[in-house]
């Protein structure tokens, strides 16, 4: 059961795949135990009317509109999340902050470095709660992986490697979305879809890149538009980064990998950390298991079947496997515990500081790209 009499009143802009997603997680949020801060649905936002019927059948909502300008207007929303095409992450985010709303924004946090910069500024001179979406290392393998490089337990690091893998796009058939093209999505393309999936761990360790090689690929130019022609597919496809961080003041490759078109890879996140005394890895591959190692005369990799250990207890059995909308869940109930001042050392979500960090490496690949060099980062 949850403490707090008010709940806090959230309001959804964007009812399209992540919308209903995040409302499926309010659905249930009496099975996290013990948790501090009540939370309901109340209002909903999307251009699209055959959208917002699918809302309908949650009591809770009490104001379905086509006009984010009326969400934000009603005093029945005290925070917002937006999930909207990325075109739009800066206009729709900038009325939430204006409008004293403070906001769960989705990633990659506005189209370009440049409109994240300005979102993270205008949140900070308004004094807004503003977090950014990422749900992966909520998982309790992540977790792990997260709490043992921390640690320093690890040594001296000597690699890092993390990505996110799709295949969905290998179909050449496959009809054009806005998330496919740069005017909707941006130009850094894929590493505007998955890139911050993949950057927030690294970066709350504190490694980031100081200088960095790209190669990216667009591997079909042209898709079907839907209404019997064609369209230009002009989003990078797929991007692997070499980087050099200095992390315990030695320089590492940091390898990182955003891929629509990977054979055979649904949604596979991953991060691999080796250091001279341990070393862990988690995939979403494997989605229960934790592998790590430990320096002996030999070394080999121990593999450990993890439960249920997630950041927020829940009536979820301990031994039971968590899936994305239990993480889901997860990274809402820490934005609601970090702004409610009850996060008590858990793991916060992603900030405005490291989205626009990530950023900064997307700009700087599509830079390393362009002139085929590596790039320095600030
Ligand atoms: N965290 C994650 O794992 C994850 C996964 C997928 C997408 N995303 C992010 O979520 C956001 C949305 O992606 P999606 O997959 O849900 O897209 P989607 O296309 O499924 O949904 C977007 C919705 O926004 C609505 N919309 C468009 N313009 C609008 C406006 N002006 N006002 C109100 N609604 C408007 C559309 O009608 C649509 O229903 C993007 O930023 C994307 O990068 C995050």
């Amino acid at each position: 059961m949850t403490s707090e009499t008010n709940p806090v009143r959230v309001g959804i802009i964007g009812g399209g795949l992540m919308g209903r997603e995040a409302a499926s997680a309010f659905a249930r949020w009496f099975a996290l135990e013990n948790y501090p801060v009540r939370a309901e649905l109340t209002a909903v936002c999307d251009v699209q009317t055959k959208m917002l019927d699918w809302f309908k059948q949650i009591p809770t909502v009490r104001l379905l509109t086509g006009k984010h300008q009326e969400l934000l207007g009603s005093t029945e929303v005290d925070v917002v999340y937006v999930a909207v095409p990325h075109h739009l992450h800066e206009t729709i985010y900038l009325d939430v902050l204006r409008a004293g709303k403070d906001l769960l924004a989705e990633k990659p946090f506005g189209i370009d470095l440049a409109a994240a910069r300005r979102i993270r500024d205008e949140a900070a001179r308004l004094g807004r709660f503003v977090r950014v979406s990422s749900e992966f290392p909520f998982l309790p393998g992540v977790q792990r992986v997260y709490q043992l490089a921390a640690s320093g337990a690890l040594g001296r690091i000597i690699s890092v490697r993390a990505g996110f893998l799709h295949s969905s796009d290998l179909d050449p058939e496959k009809p054009i979305n806005w998330k496919r093209q740069s005017q909707y999505c941006g130009e850094i393309g894929v590493m505007g879809d998955l890139g911050l999936h993949v950057a927030h761990v690294p970066l709350r360790l504190g490694w980031s890149p100081s200088s960095l090689y790209a190669q990216l690929q667009k591997i079909h130019a042209v898709r079907p538009d839907g209404k019997g022609g064609t369209a230009p597919c002009d989003t990078w496809d797929n991007a692997v980064i070499h980087g050099n961080a200095s992390i315990g003041g030695n320089v590492v490759p940091m390898s990182l990998e955003m891929k629509r078109m990977a054979p055979t890879e649904t949604n596979t996140w991953y991060i691999e950390i080796l250091g001279t005394d341990r070393g862990a890895r988690y995939s979403t591959k494997e989605p229960k298991t934790l592998w790590t190692y430990r320096r002996d005369k030999e070394q080999w990799w121990e593999k450990t079947d993890l439960g249920f250990g997630m950041p927020f207890r829940t009536i979820t059995g301990g031994i039971f496997e968590p899936g994305f909308p239990d993480v889901l869940m997860q990274m809402w109930a820490a934005f609601l515990a970090e702004r409610a001042g009850k996060l008590d050392g858990r793991f916060a979500c992603a900030t405005p500081d490291e989205a626009v960090a990530s950023h900064e490496w997307w700009a700087a690949a599509l830079q390393s790209h362009r002139e085929q060099k590596i790039v320095s980062i600030r």
